[in-house]
Parts: structure tokens; C-alpha cells; sequence
């Protein structure tokens, strides 16, 4: 069988995440993509409907070693339909801990089959040039991995004859580890360096960054992905902690 139509759906701030989807797809060597981007504020409106595609990947970054909750509710609008998915998280090179046999649990109980997973490092959200942690990750050597783990995933589609019944094995535990809840935070800003573009609003996945003035970030609705962070072209948002 060749694969005529894949997905993409993915959930990715910092843009880690989608590059190694991106990498696979590719070696998947589809006739058509499809993309069902979660992170904008607005992706949910676009996700209620069924799934068609031949092949899902579906892509998520690690945060404290399990999924993002925004990711797991625009996830929920989904109906897989049967269809088979390949399930990849991203991760700062830290550990991602039960990450990836939660969202083989929510692929399930979406109605996706998966029959592949993987984990990928990126670039942390949290790395800096003072503190780098796996800076430019994914980089070509990682691009090369995400293509042949596409190719590998396509030969098993055209060999296999049926997707097997039990769940596929991924590392991790049930219950998951749990997350602690952490006090509300929001980027800090130099409002010196800050020319109010407001690039970081419109990279923010939960709309959190006022795009009349982006110097004021709602605490309650930051998920500290550092989108804005990455994006400000001035340097002027930062977060103190890391994971
Ligand atoms: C809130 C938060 C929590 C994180 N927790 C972890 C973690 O537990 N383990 C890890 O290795 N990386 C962790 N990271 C780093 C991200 O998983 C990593 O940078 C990923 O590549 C980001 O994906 P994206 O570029 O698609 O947004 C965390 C990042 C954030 C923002």
C-alpha cells in the first residue's frame, strides 16, 4: 500500500515539535499532507471533523514529563477514526518521563490505531545562549533520523498486513507522574528593548499576550511554552526558571 494522504497534527510553541513531524512526513513520502495545527489559540475551530488521512503523526512536546494540557484539549476534538497514527514527543534532553504513553492513551481513546512511536530531542523551551541546552536541536543529524524513522514506518505499512490489536508498547507509567501545580507566571519584559511589534502575541498558543500592548501577559493563561520568548526579535521577554 502506498500512503496517499498524511497528517500532521501537532501541538508546538517553539516549533521543535513540528519540524520532526515535518521529518517524517517526508519520509513517508505521502502524495498529500494535511495540517491540523493545535497550537494557535484558534485551532479548535478547524479540528471538529473527521479524521481521513491514510497515516496520522501526531506530535507533541514534554512539559514536566507529560503532555500539555492545552494540547490535550484541542487533541480531544479529533475522531481518528480507525486510522493508523505514528505518536512522537519532543523533549529538552531532559527525560520525557510518561509523555508517550499518554498520548498513546489519548491517540486510543481518540479512535487512532497507533502502530509507531518515537522521542526526539529539540532545543529545551528554556535554553538560552548564556544556558544552552540543546541548541538548534533538531539539527541535520536529527532531520536524518525523523526521514529514515518516516521510511522505516512506510515499509512496515506496505509489508504489514493488519495493524495488531494490542496497544503498541511505548516506555512509561501508569498513573502518570504527577504534575505539580506551580504558581501563575508571565515572562518578564525590558520594556526598553520592547517595540511593542507584537510578534510574541501572535505566536502565544492561549492568547495570553495583549496584542494592544504586548508588555502585559495574562499570569493565568501563560503555559511558559517561551514562544514569545524565541520570537521577540528584540530580546526583551525572559523567563527565570527552567525544568
Ligand atoms: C513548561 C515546560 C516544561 C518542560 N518540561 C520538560 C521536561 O519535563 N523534560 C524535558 O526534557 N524537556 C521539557 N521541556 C522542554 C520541551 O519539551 C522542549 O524544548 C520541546 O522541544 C519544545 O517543543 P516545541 O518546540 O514544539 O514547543 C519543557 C518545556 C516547557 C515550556
Amino acid at each position: 500500500m502506498n500512503i496517499e494522504s498524511t497528517s500532521l497534527i501537532f501541538f508546538s510553541p517553539t516549533n521543535t515539535t513540528r519540524k520532526i513531524v515535518e521529518g517524517i512526513a517526508q519520509g513517508l513520502q505521502p502524495t498529500s499532507k494535511q495540517y491540523f495545527d493545535l497550537t494557535p489559540p484558534g485551532a479548535t475551530g478547524q479540528m471538529r471533523q473527521e479524521f481521513n488521512q491514510d497515516v496520522a503523526i501526531i506530535g507533541a512536546p514534554v512539559y514536566a514529563g507529560r503532555l500539555p494540557s492545552v494540547m490535550l484539549s484541542r487533541f480531544k476534538q479529533i475522531k481518528g477514526n480507525g486510522k493508523p497514527a505514528v505518536l512522537i514527543v519532543v523533549y529538552g534532553n531532559r527525560a520525557y518521563e510518561d509523555a508517550l504513553i499518554e498520548l498513546r492513551n489519548v491517540a486510543i481513546e481518540a479512535g487512532f490505531k497507533p502502530i509507531a512511536a518515537g522521542a526526539f530531542v529539540g532545543e529545551h523551551s528554556y535554553s538560552t545562549s548564556n544556558k544552552p541546552i540543546a541548541i538548534d536541536q533538531p539539527d541535520t543529524e536529527d532531520m536524518v533520523k525523523a526521514h529514515a524513522f518516516g521510511q522505516a514506518i512506510l515499509k512496515k505499512i506496505q509489508t504489514a498486513s493488519n495493524i495488531p490489536n494490542e496497544p503498541l508498547y511505548v516506555p512509561g507509567n501508569f498513573p502518570y507522574k504527577e504534575v505539580q501545580m506551580r504558581a501563575s507566571i508571565a515572562p518578564s519584559v525590558n520594556e526598553a528593548l520592547c517595540s511593542r511589534c507584537g510578534e510574541c502575541a501572535l505566536v502565544c498558543p492561549t492568547g495570553a499576550i495583549d496584542r494592544e500592548n504586548p508588555v502585559s501577559t495574562s499570569k493565568e493563561l501563560c503555559i511558559r511554552c517561551c514562544a514569545c520568548v524565541k520570537t521577540c526579535p528584540n530580546g526583551a521577554k525572559a523567563f527565570g526558571s527552567r525544568e
